[in-house]
C-alpha cells in the first residue's frame, strides 16, 4: 500500500516535470514568433529599410537650426515626397498607430542623406520641416483654426502652465520648487526622442517619482470636459506645437510666443 503511495506521487512528480519541459520547449519554439507577428509592420518597414540605409548617411545627423516651419515643409513635402508617400492625409488606423509608436529622431535617421531615393540632397532643416509636415498630416493637424487653438491654450493653460509655463518652456510658477523639473516642450533633444504614444501615455498616466500628474478619467470642472483619448491625443499634439516656427501657429498668439521664444534666447546667450 504504502510503496503503491509512493509510486503514484513520483509519477505524478515525473508527470509535472514532464509538464515543466514540454511547456518551456513550446514557449522557446513560439516566442520569437509572436514576438515578430507583434510588431510585424514595424519590423518588415524598419528591416527593408534598414537594407537600403548605410548608416555612415546619419553621420550628419543634427537638430533643427530653428523652430521647423510646417509651411515650408508641406512645400518640401509635395515637392519631394508626396509621389511615393501620397499627399493626402493617412486614414488607416494602422498607419496611424505605427506612425504614433515612432519618435521623430529614430524617423528623421530613416531618411538620411541621398540613400532616401531622393532626387537631391535636401538640407537638414529641409529634412526636418518635410518630415514633422509629414507626421502632422497623418497624426492631424491640431489646432486647425484660432477658436481650437484658443480651447486648447485655456485647456493647456488651466491645468498645465502652473508647471509646465503658458508657452510650454517648463518655466510655470511651481518649476523652481520642482525636481525634476517640468519638461521643456521647445526642446528638441527632448521632445524628439519620445513618441506620440510615449507622450500621451505620459499624460494618462502621469510619471513615477516627479510632480507629473496623470490625467486619464479627470475632469475640468471649468470647460466642463473629461480628460478621455481623443482630448489627451489634442493635449499631445498641442504640446508639440509649441516647437513650431510662427507661421504653422496660430497667428498672433504664434507670434508672441516666437518674439517670447528669441527673448529667452537672447537673454540666455
Ligand atoms: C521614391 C520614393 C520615395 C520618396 C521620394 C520618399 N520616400 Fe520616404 N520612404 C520610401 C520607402 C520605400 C520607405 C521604406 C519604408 C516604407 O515602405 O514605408 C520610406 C520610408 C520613409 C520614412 C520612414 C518611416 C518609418 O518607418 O518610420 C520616412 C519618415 C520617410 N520615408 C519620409 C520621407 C520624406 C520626408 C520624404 C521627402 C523629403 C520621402 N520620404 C521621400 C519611399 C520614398
Ligand atoms: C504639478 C506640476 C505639473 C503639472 C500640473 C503638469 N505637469 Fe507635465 N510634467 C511635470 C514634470 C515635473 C515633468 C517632467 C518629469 C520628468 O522629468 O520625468 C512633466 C512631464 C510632462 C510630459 C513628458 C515630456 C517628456 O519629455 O517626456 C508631458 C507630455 C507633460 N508633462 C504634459 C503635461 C500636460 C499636457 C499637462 C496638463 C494636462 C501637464 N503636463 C501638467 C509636471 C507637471
Amino acid at each position: 500500500m504504502d510503496i503503491k503511495v509512493n509510486m503514484k506521487s513520483k509519477n505524478r512528480v515525473n508527470r509535472i516535470i514532464e509538464i515543466i519541459l514540454v511547456m518551456s520547449l513550446i514557449l522557446t519554439i513560439v516566442a520569437p514568433v509572436t514576438a515578430a507577428s507583434r510588431t510585424g509592420l514595424e519590423s518588415s518597414l524598419i528591416k527593408e529599410w534598414d537594407s537600403k540605409v548605410d548608416r555612415a548617411q546619419c553621420a550628419d545627423f543634427l537638430y533643427p537650426s530653428h523652430n521647423p516651419s510646417i509651411v515650408t515643409g508641406e512645400k518640401v513635402y509635395k515637392a519631394n515626397c508626396a509621389r511615393c508617400h501620397g499627399a493626402s492625409p493617412a486614414k488607416d488606423p494602422e498607419v496611424i498607430s505605427y506612425m504614433r509608436a515612432q519618435s521623430p529622431e529614430k524617423q528623421f535617421e530613416r531618411i538620411c542623406g541621398h540613400k532616401h531615393q531622393m532626387d537631391k540632397a535636401l538640407t537638414i532643416d529641409e529634412r526636418w520641416d518635410s518630415l514633422l509636415y509629414m507626421r502632422t498630416n497623418i497624426l492631424g493637424y491640431y489646432p486647425t483654426n484660432s477658436q481650437e487653438a484658443s480651447e486648447m491654450d485655456a485647456l493647456f493653460g488651466g491645468n498645465c502652465a502652473i508647471c509646465h509655463g503658458t508657452r510650454g518652456q517648463g518655466d510655470g510658477n511651481l518649476h523652481k520648487m520642482l525636481k525634476p523639473q517640468p519638461a521643456n516642450f521647445n526642446m528638441f533633444k527632448r521632445l524628439y526622442t519620445r513618441s506620440d504614444e510615449k507622450l500621451f501615455n505620459e499624460v494618462s498616466y502621469g510619471i513615477p517619482w516627479t510632480a507629473m500628474p496623470a490625467w486619464k478619467d479627470r475632469h475640468d470642472f471649468d470647460r466642463q470636459e473629461d480628460f478621455n483619448p481623443e482630448l489627451i491625443w489634442k493635449l499631445v499634439r498641442y504640446v508639440r506645437s509649441f516647437a513650431y516656427s510662427q507661421e504653422m501657429d496660430r497667428l498672433d498668439i504664434g507670434r508672441q510666443r516666437l518674439e517670447d521664444y528669441k527673448k529667452k534666447i537672447g537673454e540666455s546667450n
